[in-house]
């Protein structure tokens, strides 16, 4: 392996910049050449692409988002698409790619293994860490504090005006911010897709919390829960719930930005690392991920298709830790 590429497609997460710069000061390491895409799979259909040194990544550790950019592309889902960029890396004698990203982009990666034969090995880079194959995704720790240090917020006004709050927090279709968040910012309730809560148990629960003399409650939403989001939830609950004050608070893109934590800096950098020297070390298809600690590698359609469900024992605590 002489030359490969790197790229950060999707949304963005914390801690992008420090696994791309792992991957650029290790290729250097290495003796190998690495060249960075810019705007994801829609710069390498494009034919984005440049040469990358030490000094491209220095100064970006701390910074969140991502200097290669991002995006979602609708070209890439299609063979033509496809082509064209396995036609711009081969151009370049570029023989790995190395894609950060979640599911969407190993999505890509995997057909662009299957169909051209590309070495790629994926690093997780999304806050939702719904990737098999991975304790945590990059970005997912900084996405939590950053929708913790909001649910503090709210807490102070929610105690001042003796409110209820629905507070709703990114995940797609995932539960881990939202239980992550709720348990950490002491919500009364968490409500996330992976488990069942009716409005009826809602109204209850806080009913019970009001009889024992809480004066606010909290109750933290993923996006993607079924009963539907905050404001949905909210209407639902106002139309049980007529003498309590009801606010929503959509936490929304703030989750997605902002300095990445030290431990998204420590992962998104054993990560890089570890895509990198994958693919140098012949591993290809797979995505780099650290389990218990430990560097594993894990083939793409499995991170993708394979559950990684919510410890059941947060979702136990959150029920025993609102008595
Ligand atoms: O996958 C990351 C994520 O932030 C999800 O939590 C959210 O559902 C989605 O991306 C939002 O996407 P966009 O930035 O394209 O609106």
């Amino acid at each position: 392996m002489k030359k490969i590429a790197v790229l950060t497609s999707g949304g963005d997460a914390p801690g992008m910049n420090a696994c791309i710069r792992a991957v650029v000061r290790g290729a250097i390491y290495h003796d190998v050449e690495v060249y960075g895409v810019r705007y994801g799979y829609e710069g390498l259909i494009k034919g984005d692409i440049y040469p990358m040194n030490s000094y491209s990544v220095s100064n970006i550790i701390q910074r969140g988002g991502t200097i290669l950019k991002s995006a979602r592309s609708k070209d890439f889902r299609t063979k033509e698409g496809r082509q064209k960029a396995y036609g711009n890396l081969k151009a370049l004698a570029i023989d790995g790619l190395i894609t950060i990203g979640g599911d969407g982009t190993f999505t890509g990666a995997h057909l662009f293994h299957e169909e051209f034969g590309m070495p790629v090995v994926g690093a997780p880079g999304t806050i939702d860490n719904d990737l098999y194959g991975t304790d945590n995704t990059i970005g997912f720790d900084t996405a939590v504090n950053t929708a913790l240090e909001a649910i503090d917020k709210i807490r102070d006004t929610a105690d001042s005006h003796d409110r209820l709050f629905f507070i709703e927090v990114m995940g797609r279709d995932s539960g881990y911010i939202a239980i992550e968040s709720g348990i950490g910012g002491g919500a009364e309730l968490v409500m996330v897709p992976e488990t069942q809560t009716t409005v009826e148990q809602v109204i209850q629960t806080l009913k019970r919390g009001w009889q024992r003399s809480k004066n606010y409650s909290i109750v933290v939403i993923a996006e993607g829960e079924v009963e539907g989001k905050a404001l949905e939830v909210a209407a639902k609950v106002r139309e049980h719930i007529v003498d309590n004050d009801i606010r929503v608070s959509t936490l929304g893109h703030i989750q997605r930005g902002g300095r990445p934590s030290a431990l998204d800096r420590t992962l998104a950098s054993r990560l890089g690392l570890g895509a990198l020297e994958g693919l140098i070390n012949g591993e290809s298809d797979v995505m780099a991920g650290i389990i218990n600690d430990h560097l594993v590698y894990t083939p793409l359609n499995e991170a993708i298709t394979k559950e990684k469900p919510l410890n059941p024992d947060l979702i136990r605590m959150v029920k025993i830790l609102n008595v």
